[in-house]
């Protein structure tokens, strides 16, 4: 097998901060291959926003080792493009600047920036992407939840990270924008393969994005679990209906309801 991509060898996390101390993550092993769709699924409050959070690099840990492409991950970097639940557009940028903004770090090969016309360019080509061509000017305050979640999906994209981290990015969104940008994701993951990693706490969610879903134990976490998702492509919401499907769903929504219920205990 290929080197992975990313890496995480038996990472441990504890919030010392909080009085008494959080024990977050315990022992958390994961290996994602270049061009995985993985979803992490499990209990709120087991440490997934954590995990994609130190693979960021947004946060510290204490045991353990994370890796990209073989190197310590140290630091946030422009091969890992993170897209929050809560949008996080700058609201005095339109939709333009807001996508153009992270390229300011892209370089060409022979090390150049990117000039102000190929930005707008590259702008463009994401704008359209997501469908949201004739807002280009538009200020955020003027958009619905859902297209500023495209917009900040556009940004993530217009950097062209090896990895995409997602955390809950729809979990905001009503069911048919969720569907709309879901069938969206699917499309553009067809034609890119980026390689994602994607939390969600809903499981039909994790089910028809995912080439594998991870499903951690309740805090602390660990991964207890992971199912390969064979389904092919293109899929889309009547993906929901083919029996191999409803067979994973039903498997991860049970244990994940099992842990749910081990918590409540
Ligand atoms: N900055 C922090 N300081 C202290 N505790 C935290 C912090 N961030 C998260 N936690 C705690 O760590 C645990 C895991 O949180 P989180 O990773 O956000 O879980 P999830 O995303 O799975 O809901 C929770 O108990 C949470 O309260
Ligand atoms: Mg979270």
């Amino acid at each position: 097998m290929a080197d992975p991509l990313i890496e995480i060898k038996d990472v441990h996390k504890v919030y010392r901060d909080s009085d008494p101390p959080v024990n977050a993550l315990n022992g958390v092993d994961l290996s994602i291959e270049k061009n995985e769709f993985v979803c992490v699924v499990g209990p709120s409050g087991c440490g997934k926003t954590t995990l994609l959070n130190i693979i960021a690099g947004l946060e510290s840990f204490d045991d353990g080792r994370v890796q990209m492409n073989g190197e310590d991950i140290i630091g946030p970097g422009p091969d890992r493009g993170v897209i929050f639940q809560q949008y996080a557009l700058f609201p005095w940028m339109t939709v333009q600047r807001n996508i153009e903004y992270g390229m300011k770090f892209l370089r060409h090969e022979n090390g150049a920036k990117y000039s102000r016309p190929e930005k707008k360019e590259l702008a463009g080509y994401y704008i359209k992407m997501v469908n949201l061509e004739g807002f280009e000017n538009a200020y955020p305050k003027a958009l619905s939840g859902g297209m500023k979640q495209r917009v900040a999906i556009a940004r993530g994209y217009a950097v062209n990270p090896k990895v995409l981290l997602m955390d809950e990015p729809f979990g905001a969104l009503d069911a048919q924008t969720r569907a709309q940008l879901q069938e969206e994701l699917l499309l553009t993951w067809e034609k890119e393969q980026k390689t994602c990693f994607f939390i969600t706490h809903d499981v039909d969610e994790a089910v028809l994005l995912a080439t594998r879903v991870i499903i951690m134990s309740a805090r602390p976490g660990r991964i207890i679990d992971e199912v390969n998702i064979d389904l092919p492509y293109p899929r889309n919401q009547a993906t929901k209906l083919v029996p191999e499907f409803i067979k994973h769903r039903n498997y991860i929504w049970d244990t994940v309801y099992k842990l749910y219920l081990e918590v409540r205990k």
